[in-house]
C-alpha cells in the first residue's frame, strides 16, 4: 500500500510502499479516504513521544481517519466490511498503524464509529482527535451559560471546534488570534472578542474580564500565566500536560475518542451545528508538505485526501 513513512527519526517523511496488515482479533482493516494533521503527528516525528510510547519503525503518521471497513478481525461485533467509519487510530505503540496510508488497522472497540449520512469524508477525516479533545476539555470545565471562557490556541483544530460548542451552550468566549484573518476566523465561529497572542494576552484578558474568567482552555501559550486569569472557583483545562501537580486549578485532559463522543461529533457536524474548519487540503503524496506547513503555523485543520 502507499503510505507516508519514516524509517528513522530525523528522516523527512516520504511516500513509500508498505505491506498492509491483516486485522488481528478485535481489529478492523480500514481503507482510508481521508485524514488530517494533528500536533501529535508532528510530536511523533520529532521524537517527543518516545518518553511515553515505544517507537517501532517504519512509522506512519496520521491519527485521524475516515474510510471504509475492508476486513474485520475475529471477535469483532458491530462492524462489517463495507461500513463507512471514522475515528482516531490509537495503537499501543508508535508504528505503521497510521492513517497517512491507503489502509490502517484500528481497534474495533474504541476510537471508531460509523459515519452518519451527510457527513463528508474529508470532514470526518479531520474531526476525530480535535473534536474529541474539544469535547473532553469542555466536559472537564463544566461551564454554564453566561460564564466566560478564554481559549488560548483558539485558531487551531481543537480550539476552533471547542469554540463553537462553547458558544452554542451560551458561554462567552474570548479567543486568541492574531489581527486580520485569524481574528475574522474566530469571530466568525462566534467568539465575543479576539485577543492578539502576539501581544500581551494576559493584560488584554484582564481588561475584558476584570473579575477573571470562569474557565481557560489551554491549547497553546504559557499555562502558568493563563491560570492566574481565573476567577475564584475557575478551572484551566489543558491538552498539554499542565495539571493539578502544576496548579490546583488545572486539569490535564486526554481526548476521549470513545464511540459516544465520536457519534455526538458526527451528528453535530452532519446536522450543520458544528463546522470542521478545513483550511488546506493535500493529496496523500503531499502529506509531508502538510506536516511541514502545519509546523510553520496553522489556522484550522489541514486535511489529507488519501483516495
Ligand atoms: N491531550 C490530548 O489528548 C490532545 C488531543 C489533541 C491535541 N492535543 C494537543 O493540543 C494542542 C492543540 O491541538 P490542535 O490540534 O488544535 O493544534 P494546532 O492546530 O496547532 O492549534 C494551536 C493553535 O494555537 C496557535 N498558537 C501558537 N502559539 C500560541 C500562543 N502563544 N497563544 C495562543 N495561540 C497560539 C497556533 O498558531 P500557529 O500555528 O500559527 O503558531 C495554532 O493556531 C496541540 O499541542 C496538540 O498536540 C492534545
Amino acid at each position: 500500500m502507499r503510505a507516508i513513512a519514516v524509517r528513522e527519526l530525523g528522516e523527512t517523511p516520504t511516500l513509500t510502499d508498505l505491506p498492509e496488515r491483516d486485522p488481528a482479533p478485535g481489529e478492523l482493516l480500514v481503507r482510508v479516504s481521508a485524514s488530517s494533521v494533528n500536533g501529535f503527528d508532528v510530536a511523533v516525528l520529532a521524537g517527543w513521544v518516545q518518553q511515553y510510547m515505544e517507537y517501532r519503525f517504519p512509522i506512519v503518521p496520521g491519527k485521524d481517519f475516515a474510510g471504509t471497513v475492508e476486513a474485520v478481525g475475529a471477535d469483532v461485533d458491530g462492524f462489517t466490511a463495507g461500513d463507512e467509519v471514522f475515528g482516531v487510530a490509537l495503537p499501543a505503540f508508535v508504528g505503521s498503524d497510521g492513517a497517512f496510508a491507503e489502509y490502517v488497522t484500528v481497534d474495533a472497540r474504541y476510537g471508531v464509529t460509523r459515519m452518519p449520512g451527510g457527513l463528508d469524508r474529508a470532514v470526518a477525516g479531520a474531526l476525530g482527535l480535535a473534536g474529541s479533545a474539544a469535547l473532553t476539555a469542555l466536559r472537564a470545565l463544566g461551564l454554564q451559560s453566561g460564564q466566560t471562557l478564554l481559549i488560548s490556541g483558539a485558531t487551531g483544530g481543537v480550539g476552533a471546534i471547542a469554540l463553537q460548542y462553547a458558544v452554542a451552550s451560551g458561554v462567552r468566549v474570548l479567543a486568541t488570534a492574531r489581527p486580520g484573518a485569524e481574528t475574522e476566523f474566530v469571530l466568525g465561529l462566534g467568539a465575543e472578542r479576539a485577543l492578539d497572542y502576539g501581544a500581551d494576552v494576559v493584560a488584554a484578558c484582564r481588561s475584558l474580564a476584570p473579575g477573571g474568567v470562569d474557565g481557560v482552555l489551554h491549547l497553546a501559550g504559557d499555562p502558568r500565566a493563563l491560570v492566574d486569569l481565573l476567577a475564584p472557583g475557575g478551572c484551566l483545562a489543558s491538552t498539554l500536560l499542565f495539571g493539578p501537580e502544576q496548579h490546583p486549578a488545572a486539569v490535564s485532559i486526554v481526548a476521549d475518542a470513545g464511540g459516544e463522543t465520536l457519534d455526538r461529533l458526527a451528528g453535530d457536524v452532519a446536522g450543520g451545528r458544528v463546522t470542521v474548519p478545513i483550511t488546506r487540503r493535500y493529496p496523500l503524496a503531499e502529506a509531508p508538505r502538510a506536516l511541514a506547513d502545519f509546523s510553520d503555523g496553522t489556522v484550522g485543520k489541514y486535511a489529507v485526501d488519501v483516495e
